[in-house]
């Protein structure tokens, strides 16, 4: 990272956004996205758009918010960009406000006429565009579902994260609904990607997780359990070779893509409502 930008984010965090020298008086965000290679979190503050026209002052209101990854105009995308195609789940930090969103670069003519409202507002963005061939992108940081919270404990931490990947998955369904599936559709709308990608990646870490750290660590205290550990790991692996043929058929979607998101969501209910029963009253009566 740039001694500038480390010097801008440490002022944005101490200050609830506010950030003076060439900024004063813009309102910036931070977006940390997680590096495509290194997997590192990577920060770095950037102006904003809101949908509904820009400075509106309208707080944070919950909508949609827009970045341009203009890179002063290079003729390569800025490396956030790039991070946040590989791994959509980012971070959005607004000053008096963080959450977690999945960023979607907009696509045709819906790129175009946002990408002509925010030079309107800031004519800038004109002049970078006016420097290169790329077509600078513009990306929707779209908040993810906030799932309240039912319980305290790693009981409710379990119930938050597959009530999250619930969620998700849902709007993942609907969208796959939405596709135009069919010969026309070389690859999947980036809406569609980004989301699905988000889902696939939690959905690997929280297995990952439970594999090697939470199943060991119950299976130790009831070894009774074993068959069903044993059980639900096979479980993960099953739906960890569905969700790699999904991934898979991002980029080549062809017929039945639809199809693939509903026998996921079927195996993966299954997995969760099994894991919950088996596992909710083992995890309460520990911290009983
Ligand atoms: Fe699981
Ligand atoms: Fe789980």
């Amino acid at each position: 990272m740039s001694s500038f930008n480390r010097t801008v984010i440490e002022e944005f965090r101490a200050n609830a956004g506010q950030v003076g020298g060439p900024f004063e008086g813009s309102e910036l965000i931070l977006l940390t996205t997680t590096g495509a290679r290194s997997a590192k979190p990577h920060t770095v503050p950037l102006g904003f758009a809101r949908e509904g026209g820009g400075g509106d002052g309208g707080g944070d209101g919950g909508g949609e918010l827009f970045v341009v990854a203009s890179a002063a105009g290079a003729d390569r995308h800025p490396a956030w960009y790039h991070n946040l195609l590989a791994r959509p789940l980012v971070e959005v930090e607004t000053g008096t406000d963080a959450y977690e969103a999945v960023a979607v670069p907009a696509q045709g003519a819906r790129r175009d006429e946002l990408f002509a409202r925010i030079v309107r507002a800031e004519p800038g963005y004109g002049e970078y565009q006016a420097r290169t061939r790329r077509v600078i992108p513009v990306v929707a940081l779209q908040r993810t579902h906030e799932v309240p919270v039912r319980e305290g404990g790693i009981a409710g931490k379990l119930l938050d994260v597959h009530g999250w990947l619930r969620a998700q998955l849902a709007l993942v369904r609907e969208l796959a609904r939405e596709e135009p599936q069919g010969a026309g559709a070389a690859s999947l709308g980036l809406q569609l990607r980004q989301h699905c990608l988000a889902f696939c990646h939690s959905l690997e870490f929280h297995h990952r997780s439970e594999d090697a750290g939470l199943f060991p660590y119950l299976e130790q205290r009831h070894p009774h359990m074993r068959e069903f550990f044993l059980r639900v790991g096979a479980e993960h692996r099953a739906i960890a070779r569905l969700q790699e043929e999904l991934v898979g058929a991002l980029d080549a979607p062809g017929v039945g893509f639809s199809e693939r998101v509903e026998r996921m969501s079927r195996e993966l209910e299954a997995h969760l409502d099994g894991e919950e029963a088996q596992l909710l009253p083992v995890l309460r009566a520990l911290e009983a």
